[in-house]
Order: C-alpha cells, then sequence, then structure tokens
C-alpha cells in the first residue's frame, strides 16, 4: 500500500511553528494531527514567565484535537534545529491517552532530517485508564461481597 502524503500535516505543523510563543527558550515547536475524520489540526508551544507553565506544541494539538471530538491518525513535529526533536515524557503520556500504541509520530527539521516512530515506541507500559478502570471493578466487587 503506497504511503500517504505527509507533506499537509508538515505544512501545517510549521505553520503552527511560526505561531509559537517562546520568548524565553526561542525554541519554536509546531505539531500537527491528523485525526481520524482526515482533518488536521495543530498546536505550537505556548511559553509562560513563569517557566513551568509552558504547554508543549504537542499538548495543545491534542487540545484542539478534544475540541473537535476527534482521535489521532498521524503525529507531525517541526522544531528548527539540527536534528529532530522527539516529543517530551509529558506529551508522550498525553498522547497515549488518546492514540493507539500504532499511530506513526514523526518529528522533522526545518531541513528535513525525519525521525520516525510510534506512540508505543515512545511510551511503552504506559500507565492509561484501563487500570483505573479495573482497580473500580475490584471495589465494587468487593463491596458486593459484604
Ligand atoms: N517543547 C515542545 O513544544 N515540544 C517538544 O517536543 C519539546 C519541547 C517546547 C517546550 C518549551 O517551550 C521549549 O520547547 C523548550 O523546552
Amino acid at each position: 500500500m503506497p504511503e500517504r502524503s505527509w507533506s499537509k500535516l508538515w505544512s501545517a505543523a510549521e505553520e503552527a511553528r511560526r505561531r509559537a510563543h517562546a520568548p524565553y527558550s526561542r525554541f519554536l515547536v509546531g505539531a500537527a494531527i491528523e485525526c481520524d475524520d482526515g482533518s488536521i489540526v495543530s498546536g505550537c508551544n505556548v511559553e509562560n514567565a513563569s517557566y513551568g507553565l509552558t504547554v508543549c506544541a504537542e499538548r495543545n494539538a491534542i487540545g484542539a484535537m478534544v475540541l473537535r471530538g476527534r482521535s489521532p491518525r498521524r503525529v507531525a513535529i517541526v522544531v528548527d534545529h539540527a536534528r529532530p526533536v522527539p516529543p517530551c515524557g509529558v506529551c508522550r503520556q498525553v498522547l497515549a491517552e488518546f492514540a493507539a500504541a500504532d499511530v506513526p509520530v514523526r518529528s522533522r527539521t526545518l531541513k528535513g532530517d525525519a525521525l520516525k516512530t510510534t506512540v508505543g515506541a515512545l511510551l511503552p507500559f504506559a500507565f492509561g485508564g484501563e487500570f483505573l478502570d479495573e482497580a473500580e471493578a475490584a471495589r465494587r466487587a468487593r463491596s458486593k461481597r459484604r
């Protein structure tokens, strides 16, 4: 099967990157997600003078996706750096909340060097809602026995 083109996703991520609010790190990041209906949402990193409040591009793109009620099919990340960046640990966890393990994640520099991976490879043994469901089921079973 021929690979679906990533070019629209890259353009959306590049456009988002240009909107980044990163006056403190000057590290501008753009992310774009192709949703399950084929639509594309994007996000940029938004920093704050209170540094810890910074939100990464990937999480802002996820927020835009949630707003549309969609789920992710592919994720693209763009930086202007010597090498592509992988998403940070927090963003991996947030991606894993919504994306199946086989969802492709690609990261690219403006020059074109790319990193190709998947959500599952980025975060093996992810913590997810199923653990909370199991705990709830166990609680219910215990209270029934009482
Ligand atoms: N950043 C992202 O937006 N995504 C990543 O994958 C890595 C880091 C942002 C957060 C912060 O604004 C800047 O890059 C430096 O850490």
